[in-house]
């Protein structure tokens, strides 16, 4: 549950600077698609939380059960980590959601996926090719920070199961989020097409916040 009691909740905050939403222009693209469209690019990085302090940790991979996973899981994956420039910003986006909205009183480990989902003519974009799924950690924020020439991407939220009660569903914009209980909530987004049938991409920050004290 989060601090209001709730297995999700939505929020909109402050849009990252024009430098900060510059660096999704630089992410490399992710080795671990199972398509000849490269559609999604990503960095992430780890953190710890604690009080008001966020403690950046070394790189790492990135693993998950294929349990959770069936598409891109039971293996180590690895991705460029975040810029300086995408880090700082989110800092501030990260304690102000742990202060002020959602759960205020525990130690965390973060997990920072920083990503950008890519269309253009015929070739859609998949945000979450593995279906609705739970990530395996205590809660999951998802934050849209940009969106071009896109259409489609509408978040859903399932209770308890992949193909549970419906309790949202909405296509996020720039400056919009929700937030997960991950125990209780399946998360899923639709896939992307391009407008006019050029480039379009959809800018993505998720969180993942694993419980350590
Ligand atoms: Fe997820």
């Amino acid at each position: 549950m989060l601090d209001n009691n709730l297995q999700f909740d939505s929020f909109h905050f402050d849009s990252l600077t024009i430098e900060a939403l510059d660096t999704f222009n630089y992410l490399e693209k992710d080795q671990y698609l199972q398509s000849e469209f490269p559609f999604r690019e990503r960095a992430f990085s780890t953190a710890i939380v604690s009080g008001n302090q966020l403690t950046w940790s070394g790189p790492t991979s990135f693993y998950q059960d294929k349990n959770l996973n069936q598409y891109a899981g039971g293996i180590d994956r690895f991705f460029q980590p975040l810029c300086d420039a995408f880090r700082n910003e989110v800092v501030s986006l990260i304690l102000s959601q742990r202060n002020e909205r959602f759960f205020s009183l525990n130690s965390y480990e973060i997990g920072v996926h920083q990503l950008r989902i890519l269309c253009e003519d015929d070739q859609m974009g998949y945000p979450v090719p593995e279906g609705p799924h739970q990530d395996g950690f205590d809660f999951v924020a998802i934050h849209c920070m940009n969106i071009f020439n896109t259409s489609g991407g509408v978040t859903s939220l399932f209770s308890h199961l992949p193909d549970g009660e419906l309790v949202f569903q909405e296509c996020l914009n720039a400056g919009q989020g929700v937030i997960v209980d991950d125990r209780e909530i399946f998360h899923y987004t639709s896939p992307i097409s391009s407008i006019d049938g050029t480039f379009g991409c959809r800018d993505m920050c998720v969180i993942t916040y694993k419980r350590i004290l």
